[in-house]
């Protein structure tokens, strides 16, 4: 180091110093300033270490010798020892790690240390930190830190904050330890840390703010930390496996409480009275606990009240009219119970109100007039109740921007009521609408919902002219007759699905990326112009009557994922457009007049999942080279005129994720083909975690496909990933059923009827352990049905029908369950259910448990199930709430999961509002640190 410089800094530093503290000052000056600058270089300033930060600034980049470290940026000293007492590098931009030998350790007197939102690659936290023996406050968090908390943290008897939010561990015994010696704690924020312990009881009396939520704590909630006397914070939230009551004594008028965060812990009681006296009380937060029993009357003493979150619980009862009045109340939500009754009027001298959410309850009746006067409103959401809504109680909400009253009624007479102009929300959806008249002055719009309503004939020119900023516009089922053009701007989702559409297919803005308009009767060709359409992400033509040729443009547009013009008139080729690159997902053209050959060029569609050209006139042999799609789900080419015998190439693994595969009803000759299932691994292995849905990317968008089970067609919407169906019936195959068709051991549904197959049935068939459905009938099989089929646990259907088949029927809890036409048509069988008489021997051990699942019955719970997973997995945005929607209204639109959507895309708003409040927080959080 240049000579001149250390002196010139000796001598800065100097100037701060006082000859008491140390012998020899010059020296400890010159160690910490060569500390932290050694401390600096040991990391980099990367300008994305500090995303999560409004404003984040390399502090240490201005650090040099030039001036009094003292004086530098986020260095505090001790004015009377010249000591650094505080180093402040949040926000910093730094990134590195900061390993035990580090000179940020030679700083032994600090006092203050925060290093958090910056980015230490993963590190884990030095033990060292447990030396600051001087250090009162200590913040880390939200700086990628990870692994254990060293237990040495609980050295630092001085501590008042300590701070460590992010994704670190800490071993139960050392929680404790923390705690034990952590006497003068006011703030402790261990908020996401992997704790996976009970609650301890020692907590220091002076804590102010407890943060544990996200902690995986488990167990019951000691009452004690409710009424820990200068407590103001208390998160335990997101704790799934914590339970409690809430005190019901104890709460008097002086509990200091400010902040509440229990959402998702669990508490089956009622509210009790003596929360009316938190009235400290500025943000409570009891989403999701499992709350039951009416709102208690005290509630509306909590004066202070700002943020009341009590949705998702099993509240019921009225809504205590008391909780509008709250003089502070800002954000009141109460969605998801089963508040029943009605919205009383309610005394608004105070307008704090902006947001108000009372969706999906049972809540009736007119709303109260009071609403007029929330003139602050900013978002209010009354879906799915039962309330006969007077639309002009709005007109005077200026500040509104998000409303939605879905599945309400919205009173006719009222058409001519003007509605604010700030909305940039407004969902509608069944709510009896006829007429737009009332939307006149709604010109701001961005996502208007009117589905399910009652419009008729077109959409009004004023009403598209007043909807020039919508990006998002549902009129699907509704019994609209024409829509010419859709003159939007900036669209970038169309639904008008489920119309009474006629004429040529309306070509929307180039800006769409989502657009569905199945179930409507559009004929004539599709129009050329739906190429300009460069961003289009999923079109959706299906159930139309739309003719002519599909536009072989259509395959250059590589955004696009799902195409779907199943149930049209289409003729001509399949376009041989698909180049690579394309991002194709799910292609579903069946039952059209297409005809030709499959177009080899599919396969440079790599992300294809779904190929469906069923029902077509499609010429040629089995399109062998999609074997090498490596994520091909479902392929079904039924009822065509392919022939030929199936040949497999040497790929090494095709159609490794198939698990759909229906050939039916074309002229498939030759000898059913071993080598292809000697592929097909997704067949041939049952994956543990196959109960749960698989994900394969956000792009998740709703398929359908019909199959033929135990005799009957059904759609399979959406569960294509769970079903697992072989359909090679009606074809021209002949020979023996090879025996390793066995190894398709997760098999649902397994079809080979009406070919010309002989020979024994191979006992291998007794490993199909999942196979639900059976169907060799039709062949010319013939020797005895192998007794191994008796073990088949989940065969519900079976049909052997129109063989030659002979010898004993097995004799085994399902065999025992299918009628005598299952058999019917054979040459010799014999016993139940045909006749009584086949020896007695044949009875196979009836211990073995059956579980007798109705396959309805397992069918719905799967599904359920599924969607449970699917609402969870929700939060990957926008593509998937979309393709929601798009599943919700394909299948006949059960209204529980409507309303479910209209909640999640409420959502989405309400998250990215919530985003932009975090980067709010953490502003204001920079601002006044400490
Ligand atoms: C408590 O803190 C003191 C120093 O203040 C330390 O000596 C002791 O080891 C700590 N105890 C534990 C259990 O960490
Ligand atoms: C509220 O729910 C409880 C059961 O949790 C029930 O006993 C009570 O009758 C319900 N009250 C109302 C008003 O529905
Ligand atoms: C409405 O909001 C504005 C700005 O936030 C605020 O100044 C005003 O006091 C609020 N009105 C009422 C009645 O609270
Ligand atoms: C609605 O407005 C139209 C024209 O603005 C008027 O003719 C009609 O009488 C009004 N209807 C009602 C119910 O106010
Ligand atoms: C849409 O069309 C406009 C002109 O009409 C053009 O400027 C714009 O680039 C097009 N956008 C896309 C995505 O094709
Ligand atoms: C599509 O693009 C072509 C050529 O760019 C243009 O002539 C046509 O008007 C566009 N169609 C629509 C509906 O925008």
């Amino acid at each position: 180091m240049d000579y001149a410089i250390v002196l010139l800094l000796v001598f800065l530093c100097h100037e701060v110093f006082t000859v008491s503290s140390s012998k020899l000052p010059h020296l400890f000056h010159k160690h910490q300033t060569s500390s932290l600058l050694k401390f600096k270089n040991t990391l980099t300033v990367d300008t994305s270490a500090s995303y999560l930060c409004q404003e984040p600034y390399p502090k240490t980049s201005s650090w040099n010798m030039s001036r009094d470290c003292c004086s530098w940026d986020g260095v505090i000293c001790d004015e009377m020892t010249g000591h650094v007492i505080e180093l402040d590098l949040s926000c910093s931009n730094l990134a590195g790690t900061i390993d035990s030998n580090s000179s940020l350790f030679q700083l032994s007197h600090l006092q203050r240390l925060d290093l958090s939102l910056n980015n230490f690659s993963n590190s884990h936290i030095s033990p060292e930190f447990g030396k600051f023996s001087s250090l009162t406050h200590l913040d880390l968090s939200d700086s990628n830190f990870c692994g254990q908390i060293p237990s040495e943290i609980s050295h630092l008897s001085k501590l008042q904050s300590l701070r460590l939010y992010g994704r670190l561990r800490l071993i139960a015994h050392d929680f404790k330890l923390l705690l034990q010696n952590l006497t003068q704690l006011i703030e402790l924020d261990l908020t996401s840390i992997n704790i996976s312990s009970t609650i301890p009881l020692n907590f220091s009396s002076h804590l102010t703010t407890l943060r544990l939520g996200d902690t995986a704590l488990y167990g019951i909630i000691p009452e004690t930390i409710f009424h820990l006397p200068n407590l103001e914070t208390l998160h335990l939230w997101e704790n799934f496996q914590l339970s409690g009551y809430f005190p019901k004594t104890k709460w008097n008028s002086s509990t200091s409480l400010q902040k509440l965060q229990l959402s998702f812990v669990n508490f089956p009681h009622n509210l009790p009275e003596s929360i009316g006296y938190l009235t400290s009380l500025r943000y409570l937060y009891l989403q999701n606990c499992n709350l039951r029993g009416p709102i208690p009357e005290s509630l509306s003493k909590l004066t202070c009240i700002e943020d009341l979150y009590l949705q998702y619980n099993s509240l019921n009862g009225t809504i205590p009219s008391g909780i509008f009045s709250l003089p502070s109340l800002s954000r009141l939500v109460l969605s998801n119970n089963h508040f029943s009754g009605q919205f009383e009027d309610f005394n608004s001298n105070s307008n704090s109100l902006i947001l108000i959410d009372l969706s999906n309850n049972q809540l009736q009746g007119h709303l109260p007039n009071s609403i007029q006067n929330l003139v602050n409103l900013t978002d209010l959401d009354l879906s799915f109740n039962n309330f006969h809504v007077d639309v002009s109680l709005f007109s005077d909400l200026k500040q509104l921007l998000y409303l939605s009253l879905s599945y309400n009624t919205i009173d006719e007479k009222e058409v001519n009521s003007t509605l604010p102009e700030s909305l940039e929300y407004l969902l509608l959806a069944a709510c009896e609408v006829k007429e737009l008249a009332f939307l006149r002055s709604a010109k701001h719009l961005s996502n208007l919902d009117l589905s399910n309503n009652k419009l008729q004939g077109r959409i009004p020119d004023w009403a598209w002219s007043n909807w020039m900023s919508l990006t998002t516009l549902n009129i699907s089922h509704n019994m609209l007759t024409s829509v010419d053009t859709i003159p939007l701007q900036i669209v970038y989702t169309i639904d008008l699905r489920s119309n009474l559409l006629q004429g040529s297919l309306p070509v929307p803005p180039n800006s769409t990326t989502f657009f569905f308009i199945s179930y409507n009767y559009l004929s004539e060709e599709i129009p050329s112009d739906i190429c300009n359409l460069t961003s289009l992400v999923m079109l959706d033509l299906a159930r139309n009557n739309l003719r002519g040729e599909i536009p072989p443009c259509l395959g250059k547009i590589t955004a696009l994922q799902v195409l779907d013009m199943r149930h049209n008139n289409l003729s001509g080729n399949i376009p041989t457009t698909f180049s690579n690159g394309s991002s194709l997902s799910s292609l579903n053209l069946h039952g059209n007049k297409l005809e030709g050959k499959i177009p080899q060029s599919l396969a440079n569609c790599k992300n294809l999942q779904l190929l469906d050209l069923g029902n077509n006139n499609l010429n040629g042999t089995f399109p062998v080279w999609l074997g090498a799609l490596p994520d091909l789900l479902v392929l079904s080419l039924r009822s065509n005129k392919l022939h030929g015998p199936i040949r497999t190439s040497r790929i090494v693994n095709m159609f490794p994720e198939l698990r759909i595969i229906d050939l039916s009803y074309n002229a498939f000759s030759g000898s059913l083909p071993s080598s292809l299932f000697q592929h097909l691994k997704a067949m041939r292995t049952i994956d543990p975690s196959m109960g749960a849905p698989r994900y394969h990317g956000d792009t998740y968008y709703e398929d359908s496909i019909t199959v033929a089970t135990k005799g009957f067609y059904r759609e399979i919407v959406r569960i294509l990933y769970l079903y697992t169906v072989i359909d090679l019936s009606s074809n021209k195959f002949r020979g023996q059923i090879p025996s390793i068709m066995g190894d398709l051991i997760a098999v649902h549904i397994m079809n080979l009827s009406h070919n010309g197959l002989q020979g024994h049935i191979p006992s291998s068939f007794g490993d199909l352990s999942s196979v639900e459905s059976l169907d060799l009938s039709g062949n010319q099989l013939s020797g005895e049905i192998p007794q191994q089929l008796a073990s088949l646990t989940y065969l519900s259907f079976l049909n052997l029908s129109h063989n030659h088949l002979q010898g004993c029927i097995p004799q085994g809890p399902q065999f025992h369950t299918y009628e005598s036409n299952s058999y019917e048509g054979n040459d010799g069988l014999r016993g139940f259910p045909i006749s009584k008489s086949c020896g007695d021997a044949r009875v196979l051990d009836t211990n073995d448990t059956v579980s007798g699942l109705d396959d309805e019955e397992s069918n719905s719970d799967f599904q359920s199930d599924f969607w449970k997973g699917t609402l969870m997995g929700y939060g990957s945005g926008l593509c998937i709430g979309l393709s929601i929607i798009y599943f919700m209204i394909s299948t006949g639109k059960p209204i529980w999961l409507a309303r479910i959507i209209i909640e999640m895309e409420h959502k989405i708003i309400m998250g990215r509002r919530k985003k932009q409040r975090r980067q709010r927080n953490y502003r204001r959080r920079n601002i006044n640190h400490f």
